[in-house]
Formats: C-alpha cells, sequence, structure tokens
C-alpha cells in the first residue's frame, strides 16, 4: 500500500511513527557525510605505492626523457599507452595531464570562449553559447557553464540515455547550441551508461553550429560495480566515421583509480583538436607533471594493471552500494515514496522522492547531523524544478557510517513525505 492510499487516520499514525523516528535519530547526535563522491581511505592505500615511486635515481621514462625537466606536453607515452586501451583511443590522439580532469574541462571551454575551435569562425564568446546539459548530472559541469555565463538547458534522461529528440531539435534549430555534456559510462548521478546507438545518433546529428562539441567525460570508464566490465566505445573512431571527427572532446582521470587530489588526467580528440588543444596549453604550462605520470605508469604497469586495481576497488564500494539498496528496499521499497537507481558502475545512486519533498528531506537530515549533497544540486543552476531528486555518494563513509546515514536518510524520506501526504489530505 502507498502513502496515497491511506486514510487520514492512517497517516496521522505514520506521521506520529515518523515524527518519533526523527526525534531519535535526532538525538544520536551524528555527524556523517555523504556529500561528495570521494574514494575511502581504504581505496587511496590501494596506491600507496606510488609515495615511493619511482623512486631515488629512477626519472627516466622508456625513451630516456629526464622527467624532472621541464617538456613534453602530451605527456609521458608510457602512461598513455595503458590509458588510450582503456579508454579505446589512439596512443597519438590521448594528452596526459597533471591532476583533474576538471581543469582539463575548464580550459578546453575557457580555449573555445577565448579562441574558438579549429572549426569555429572565431572565439565563442562574441555570441551566445549554449550547452545542452541532460539531468539530473554533474553539479561541478554545470558551475563552469555558470561561471563562464553560458545558458544550460535541461534535458531529461531515460534509461539509455538523455531525450534524443530534444537534443537534436535545439542542436538543429539554434546555431547558440554549441555543447552538451556526456558522461557516457556510470553517469554522475544516474549510474546511466550510453548505448551505441545513442551516441552514434549524438556524433550524426546535424547541428547548427559548425563547431558543435560533446564533452564526453568518461570519468568513470572503468569504474565497474558487476562482472559486467563493458569496454569504453571508440567514440573517436564512431564520430570520424560519421563525418564528424572533430566534435568529441573527451576527458577522464585517474582521480578515482589511484589518488583523488594526484592523479593524472586525460584529454583524448581528432588529431586536429589534439594539436588546437596543445597549442593553447603550451602557453598555460611548459608541461606536465611527468614524474607522476612516470610513478603511474610504474605503479599500474598495464591496462590490466589498472583492470586489477578496480576490481579490489570495487570489492571495497560494492558491499556500500549493496548495502545502500537494501536499506532503501526495506524502508522505503513499494510505499510509493521513492525510485532509485541500482548503478553497476560509478560512485553514485539517485534517488527521486515525492516531488516538492527533496529540499526538506536534504533539511531534516542536515538537522540530524546527516550531510547530504543539496538538493537541486545535479541540475544547472542547482534548481530541480520538481524538487525531487537527491544524488547519494556512498563510497567514502565506512560501511557502519553509510548504513546509519542511509537508514537516517529514510526517516526524513518518510516525514517528508507523510508531512506533504497529510497536508493535502486535510487541506
Ligand atoms: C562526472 C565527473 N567528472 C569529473 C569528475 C572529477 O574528476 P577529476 O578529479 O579528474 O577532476 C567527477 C568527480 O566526481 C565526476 O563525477
Amino acid at each position: 500500500m502507498t502513502l496515497s492510499d491511506l486514510s487520514v487516520d492512517a497517516l496521522n499514525d505514520l506521521h506520529a511513527d515518523a515524527t518519533a523516528a526523527y526525534a531519535d535519530l535526532r538525538s544520536q547526535g551524528l555527524k556523517l557525510d555523504l556529500t561528495r563522491g570521494k574514494p575511502a581511505p581504504a581505496q587511496l592505500d590501494q596506491s600507496n605505492a606510488l609515495l615511493c615511486l619511482p623512486g631515488e635515481g629512477d626519472y627516466r621514462a622508456a625513451d630516456g626523457t629526464d622527467c624532472r625537466n621541464y617538456g613534453g606536453g602530451q605527456g609521458l607515452p608510457e602512461i598513455r599507452e595503458i590509458f588510450a586501451e582503456l579508454l579505446n583511443v589512439p596512443v597519438a590522439q590521448l594528452v596526459a595531464g597533471d591532476n583533474a580532469s576538471l581543469g582539463v574541462m575548464h580550459d578546453s571551454l575557457v580555449f573555445c570562449l577565448l579562441k574558438g575551435t579549429v572549426d569555429s569562425a572565431g572565439p565563442w564568446v562574441r555570441d551566445p553559447v549554449t550547452f545542452l546539459c541532460p539531468v539530473p548530472g554533474y553539479d561541478r559541469h554545470f558551475a563552469l557553464c555558470e561561471q563562464y555565463g553560458i545558458t544550460m538547458e535541461p534535458v531529461e534522461f531515460g534509461s539509455n540515455g538523455p531525450d534524443l529528440d530534444t537534443i537534436r531539435r535545439r542542436a538543429a534549430e539554434d546555431p547558440s547550441v554549441r555543447g552538451i555534456w556526456v558522461v557516457p559510462t556510470y553517469a554522475n548521478p544516474t549510474g546511466v551508461v550510453y548505448t551505441e546507438d545513442v551516441t552514434r545518433d549524438l556524433l550524426s546529428m546535424p547541428t547548427a553550429a559548425p563547431d558543435f562539441r560533446i564533452f564526453w567525460d568518461n570519468a568513470y570508464a572503468v569504474h565497474h560495480l558487476t562482472d559486467d566490465e563493458r569496454p569504453a566505445l571508440d567514440v573517436l573512431g564512431m564520430a570520424a566515421d560519421a563525418g564528424q571527427p572533430n566534435r568529441v572532446f573527451a576527458f577522464a582521470s585517474t582521480s578515482k583509480i589511484t589518488f583523488a587530489g594526484a592523479g593524472v588526467s586525460f584529454f583524448a580528440s581528432s588529431p586536429d583538436n589534439v594539436a588546437w588543444y596543445l597549442k593553447h596549453l603550451i602557453k598555460r604550462t611548459i608541461g606536465p607533471d611527468k614524474v607522476n605520470h612516470l610513478r603511474h605508469a610504474r605503479h599500474l604497469g598495464s591496462a590490466d594493471g589498472v583492470r586489477e586495481l578496480m576490481r579490489r576497488q570495487r570489492a571495497i564500494i560494492a558491499p556500500k552500494f549493496e548495502q545502500v539498496e537494501t536499506i532503501l528496499e526495506s524502508r522505503l521499497g513499494g510505499r510509493g515514496v521513492a525510485t532509485w537507481t541500482r548503478p553497476e558502475g560509478g560512485y553514485f545512486i539517485s534517488l527521486d522522492v515525492p516531488d516538492g519533498t527533496a529540499s526538506r528531506v536534504v533539511a531534516l537530515a542536515k538537522d540530524a547531523g546527516i550531510a547530504m549533497t543539496g538538493a537541486g544540486a545535479a541540475f544547472p543552476y542547482g534548481k530541480d524544478p520538481r524538487d525531487r531528486n537527491i544524488r547519494i555518494a556512498p563510497t567514502f563513509p565506512s560501511p557502519d557510517d553509510v548504513a546509519t546515514a542511509i537508514e537516517g536518510l529514510c526517516t526524513c524520506v518518510l516525514l517528508a513525505a507523510a508531512e506533504q501526504q497529510l497536508g493535502r489530505a486535510t487541506a
């Protein structure tokens, strides 16, 4: 039976129970944080060998490069070889950078805005710029757009990807539509994996802007939570086949493979786009941190080395995802108060509560000492038009803390839903 089937008396009982459960929750004086998708210390420990690598005297790359010195703008070949295989891109079209792919996305966007792309008539800033933003999505993508005055248009998600009809229509009719954010594998926060068909459509659709770009953020390319370790699509080859070789800027990093704060970032694209990116990048840096590239290459060894490391990461975090699923199902299942995603990889679970209650749930949780990502954070301008989406990031806290936090969150969801339903029933 769902909440909307209950009589006013039954709703009053439910509300009284939820209020008592919430008072009990608050009295526990919790201090838990599920705000950001950070690796847990046990995950970081898997790469502690990095702290002693490459080791005294070991500073030469395979080609003899002295990694301590300036230069080598495209990054060390040995780290690029490992990730070219994992990301399914040609080594020659892959750039390895410093930590944080977000920085690479930022720079790519700023280069487009101030300089224009290889297909642009001039800098993007000369005209209005619009990005299509599948929602819910990654808040920091949206923050980048907001920072630089790019208009964001939300596009709803289905189970295979975003609403293609809307994307095709807007891209075809409006030359201000210059880009779209795509997290193709285990999207943040929905866990959606873009199929080959959806990808092909995005790559081949006609666009009014000749310099339309897909910001293909493959942050979770190797972050599987099941045995189904899907290989990355050959997106650059598919783009070339579609006659749009320059349409994709692909990004990735080892932030959630090795160290989130000291990993290696990647940029991959067509030969022309890579030359364009490096031309602008060289003005900003005389070369990336090649010592970090070298120690990563030594630590990871090969693409298989990365796959094995990711299986160890999975063993640490998959039980936390299962725990969240079990608690959500037992506390909220069948009550008509929530739906949630069951991701097969990545870092997040996306929870939808009754329309109009997400902010209330997050506020209740905060008052009870459970910090969740702000309601609306996964939407452009921080505004969830239905006020229903909450992002759960279960990787960082200990398993016990995850369980306590999700139990508490369920109490808040039930209280907010009971308040709303009772308000409606007695209005
Ligand atoms: C989709 C997505 N892209 C990028 C990042 C950040 O990556 P990096 O640490 O390489 O900047 C995150 C982190 O949560 C993410 O979820």
